[in-house]
């Protein structure tokens, strides 16, 4: 049973307890109907508490129970609710900590709430894809007035209790108790105290007798509406929120609730909602690694030192500062070291100035960076992460000098994004600590970081790495160890269809508008005038010595041998005017894919939108199903977070092994065997994956 029953003189107290966060789940709510069921069969006991035990009140539904029959089996959180409201005993609710979701639900559905401060309350279903589905959007508007509770409801941020009780004519909490401390004893308190006010006979107060208007709906509404469809393009579920707190001011409360139902299990079968809840299970997942159990402990890490200060090596100190770890910072000049501090400083300042950092935290967070020229400082760091230039020999250098200097056990990381971290860490002898944290740039504010798990790489530094991933806020991926990692590797395949794309006929600012219609942040081709032209450059230069027979377009080449790396150069795919980003389409660049199409004998066609994004977005899909074949990624969804947090796929998709599971996957291998014959195309690689014909014949999908 995962709630307790005990009394307490004349008051029976029940306390959910289904840790981490008291979820809702199916023993759990048996649980409390089977208290009710006592307390009211008890002649001794005269009034309830319901509260929960550890961390939480509850965190809501228990999402290990998701997509299991448990639940919906009986007793819903709706029929715990309902039993709740019949209790013939009045029952208080004591809510500390957390009240979110179905916890706040069932916290409506006591006859008198009293609250702990700095208690965090939230309906957060929208960030799901979903709505309030136990009767939040028509309880909490009869408790704090439409305006407030819809707020709430649509954005799904937590408040703080003590806040929402300072509200006037609040009706949501009773009573605010002195501290979490005193919150049970001031619970049963007013447990005591109501039990001898209704001794009488008299009616339990009920949320869902309270009136619900608003004096000017309809304008309200409406302009509420227009409000939230502006800033949700993309996602069903916060119109519906609109929808069902206005159904609350203009149906009857049982009438309103079956409309929350409906609407409820509607979004349910949205594929926003399914990408959602996807991302949302993805993302806990990602820090699971198959064979490193809790069982593994994390090594401590206190002291940071991070090697190079340039653009990376700066991003990645910010990011312990912030998390109030100090780094030490290696150069190789005093200059190198100077720069790197004042671009920290200039944004930290920047910060300070938009009034997104206050003044002292800065100067505490630089108070934790020392900088240095001599490895002798490094030598306590528990964590150390190189920054240096690309290029495999200076790499050796530094490994082979960490490994004399940095203490036994140290972390010796390398934010390296194409080479072997395998051969970094034969540099040392001490591979099994060496380990790849690829960050992506700008570092202080993107949230992926691959972690690159070596051959010979300890299980306790992966699970120290996940670890401290966490504390910097970092989406943590594990990666295996080959050209791209997962990210790059994938991001390869979606330039080079890119660059086909343009070369059978379709423009860079038609490919970019198809993608960006589809919900990618950016298009490739405005992307790669945002990152430099030169970086791909660079890397097709390596490809075509090892790869010679891997098939690219050369119009990315040509482009940049007229020196047009992009917004740096004040030209790219598209033209610039001095100092601004718009993307204008360039004479110049459609004459010279013209003039390159006539070259290679290519009769220009058109190209849907459809076929453009199904071919960057299969792309990537197909890429993703061999890294998955490779062992690379352990499971599609660690794919679908390196996409979402790093490569800016739109999240209402929940990433493209996701997306490619919800377009079904015969069809998606339909569409692959279709453009492996077209012969302007690269055949090969639109085989699609071993996998993914499996998967296809099975029926499954990557789930
Ligand atoms: P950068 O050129 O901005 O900075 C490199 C810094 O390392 C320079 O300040 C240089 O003085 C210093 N350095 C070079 N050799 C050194 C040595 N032996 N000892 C100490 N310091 C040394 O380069 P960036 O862009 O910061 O890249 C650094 C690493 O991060 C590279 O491995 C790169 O592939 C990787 N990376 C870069 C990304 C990017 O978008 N720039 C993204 C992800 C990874």
């Amino acid at each position: 049973m995962t709630a307790q029953y005990q009394v307490q003189g004349d008051v029976a107290i029940i306390s959910l307890n289904n840790p981490p966060v008291n979820g809702l789940g199916y023993d759990t709510r048996i649980g409390i109907t089977n208290g009710l069921e006592q307390a009211n069969a008890d002649a001794a006991v005269k009034a309830i508490v319901l509260t929960g035990a550890g961390k939480a009140f509850s965190g809501g539904a228990d999402i290990r129970e998701f997509n299991s029959p448990k639940a919906m089996q009986e007793p819903t959180l709706l029929s715990v609710i309902l039993a709740l409201e019949n209790s013939a005993k009045p029952v208080v609710a004591a809510v500390h900590s957390v009240a979110m979701g179905g916890g706040l639900e069932l916290a409506l559905g006591c006859h008198y709430r009293i609250a702990a401060p700095g208690a965090k309350i939230a309906l957060p279903e929208v960030k799901l894809g979903l709505i309030p589905g136990a009767g939040g959007t028509v309880r909490l508007p009869r408790v704090l007035g439409a305006e407030m509770a819809l707020n709430l409801i649509v954005k799904g941020d937590p408040v703080n209790s003590e806040v929402l009780a300072g509200l006037p004519g609040q009706k949501l909490f009773d009573k605010l108790a002195a501290s979490p401390e005193s919150l049970l004893q001031e619970a049963v308190a007013l447990a005591k105290e109501v039990a001898a006010k209704h001794a009488d006979g008299s009616a339990l107060p009920l949320v869902r007798k309270l009136p619900c208007k608003h004096p000017q709906g309809d304008a309200y509404f409406q302009f509420a509406r227009n409000m939230v469809a502006g800033m949700s393009r993309n996602f069903p579920a916060p119109v519906k929120c609109v929808d069902a707190v206005e159904n609350a001011t203009k149906y009857k409360f049982d009438d309103a609730l079956a409309k929350e139902r409906e609407i409820f299990l509607a979004l349910m079968q949205t594929p926003e909602c399914k990408a959602l809840r996807h991302v949302f299970a993805a993302e806990r997942a990602a820090s699971k690694i198959p064979d490193v159990g809790p069982e593994v402990q994390p090594r401590e890490i206190k002291k940071v030192a991070v090697i190079g200060a340039g653009t990376m090596g700066g991003g990645i100190t910010m990011n312990f500062l912030n998390a109030g770890i100090p780094v030490t910072m290696l150069e190789m000049k005093q200059e190198a070291l100077n720069r790197g501090v004042e671009v920290m400083s200039k944004n930290y300042e920047a910060q300070v100035k938009k009034g997104k950092l206050k003044q002292d935290k800065y100067e505490q967070r630089m108070a934790l960076l020392k900088t240095t020229l001599s490895y002798d400082d490094l030598k306590e760091a528990d964590l150390i992460i190189e920054a240096v230039f690309e290029e495999l020999g200076v790499k050796e250098q530094v490994f082979k000098k960490l490994d004399e200097v940095a203490k036994p056990g140290a972390i010796l990381a390398s934010n390296t994004s194409t080479l072997d971290v395998d051969k970094i860490a034969a540099f040392t002898k001490r591979p099994q600590d060496v380990v790849g944290m690829h960050f992506f740039s700008p570092a202080n504010v993107m949230k992926l970081l691959e972690v690159v798990r070596g051959a010979k790489t300890a299980k306790d530094v992966l699970a120290t790495v996940m670890q401290i991933a966490k504390k910097i806020k970092k989406t943590a991926v594990v990666s295996g160890v080959c050209d791209g990692f997962i990210g790059n590797r994938m991001i390869e395949q979606y330039s080079r269809q890119a660059g086909f794309l343009i070369e059978e006929g379709a423009t860079p600012a038609q490919v970019d508008k198809a993608i960006e219609k589809f919900g990618f942040a950016m298009g490739p081709f405005r992307m790669g005038d945002l990152a430099g032209n030169d970086i791909g450059w660079a890397i097709r230069k390596r490809r075509y010595v090892e790869k010679p027979d891997m098939k690219y377009s050369k119009t990315a080449d040509l482009l940049c041998e007229l020196g047009r790396f992009g917004q740096k150069t004040g030209a790219g795919w598209y033209d610039y005017q001095p100092g601004k980003r718009d993307a204008i389409p360039s004479k110049l660049v459609e004459d010279m894919v013209a003039k390159h199409r006539q070259d290679l004998g290519i009769t220009p066609r058109t190209i849907s939108d459809q076929e453009i994004v199904q071919r960057l977005v299969y792309s990537l899909v197909n890429e993703g199903a061999r890294i998955l074949e490779d062992g690379i990624a352990s499971k599609a969804s660690d794919i679908d977070m390196v996409y979402l947090t790093g490569y800016g796929f739109p999240l209402w998709r929940g990433g493209p092994m996701q997306y490619a599971s919800q377009v079904g996957l015969f069809n998606v291998a339909e569409s692959m065997k279709r453009f492996a014959r077209n012969p302007l195309d690269d055949a090969q690689f639109w085989q699609p994956a071993a996998l993914i014909t499996k998967l296809a014949a099975e029926g499954k999908t990557f789930g």
